[in-house]
């Protein structure tokens, strides 16, 4: 009985692992901290209520898109939220949602977001390429930890 109840523990940890792992994929690694497993938590959330068009662009499936527009999928939409901005801002969903209405507006800091977001893209777009003629989408470019490093404000110089 108890090796059973050992063995079947192993097994979810594996799948529990490899989920982790597959779901991770393609994005910047950045360690995880103790609000990793609350994020995750509210992602699944969100994906089971999508459940059938992950695959579907994010703007069609969302509907306070405002900057996130394009050929991004759903899926691809909740890593990012999830394992790109949270957890390079160090925070959870909360700290940008009201997180019985995802789409609410009713956080300041979803708004500043948005703005962060057209930064960056300015930053990587035009910017950067002005001043070394590099391009930034091959090159390493900025993103919300260059400046963030897992606080939601950035430490003052
Ligand atoms: C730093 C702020 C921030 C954090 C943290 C954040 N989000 Fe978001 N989220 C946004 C912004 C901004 C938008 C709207 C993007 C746009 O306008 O294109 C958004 C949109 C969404 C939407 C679409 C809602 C709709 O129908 O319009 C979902 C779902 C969502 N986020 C889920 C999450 C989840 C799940 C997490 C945590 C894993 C999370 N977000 C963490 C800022 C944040
Ligand atoms: C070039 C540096 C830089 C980058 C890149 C950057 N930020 Fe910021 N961010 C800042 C600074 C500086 C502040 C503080 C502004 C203030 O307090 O007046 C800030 C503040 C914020 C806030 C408000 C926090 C609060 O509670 O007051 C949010 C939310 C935020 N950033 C999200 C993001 C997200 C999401 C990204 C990536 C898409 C991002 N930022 C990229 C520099 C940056």
């Amino acid at each position: 009985m108890r090796i059973l109840l050992m063995i079947s523990i192993i097994s979810m940890s594996v799948i529990a692992l490899s989920f982790v792992a597959k779901t991770n994929a393609g994005l910047p690694h950045i360690p995880e901290d103790s609000l990793a497993e609350d994020r995750l938590k509210y992602m699944n959330q969100v994906l089971e209520s999508i459940k059938g068009k992950e695959g579907w662009k994010a703007d069609s499936v969302f509907k306070n898109l405002k900057v996130i527009t394009g050929k991004i999928t759903a899926k691809h939409f909740l890593l990012m939220m999830n394992y790109g901005w949270s957890t390079e801002l160090g925070v959870s969903c909360s700290y940008c949602h009201d997180v019985r209405n995802w789409e609410s507006d009713s956080i300041e800091a979803k708004n500043i977001a948005r703005g962060m977001w057209n930064m960056r893209q300015q930053i990587n777009g035009e910017i950067l390429p002005k001043i070394t003629g590099k391009d930034y989408w091959t090159n390493p470019k900025v993103t919300c930890i260059t400046c963030h490093r897992k606080k939601p404000k950035p430490d003052a110089p």
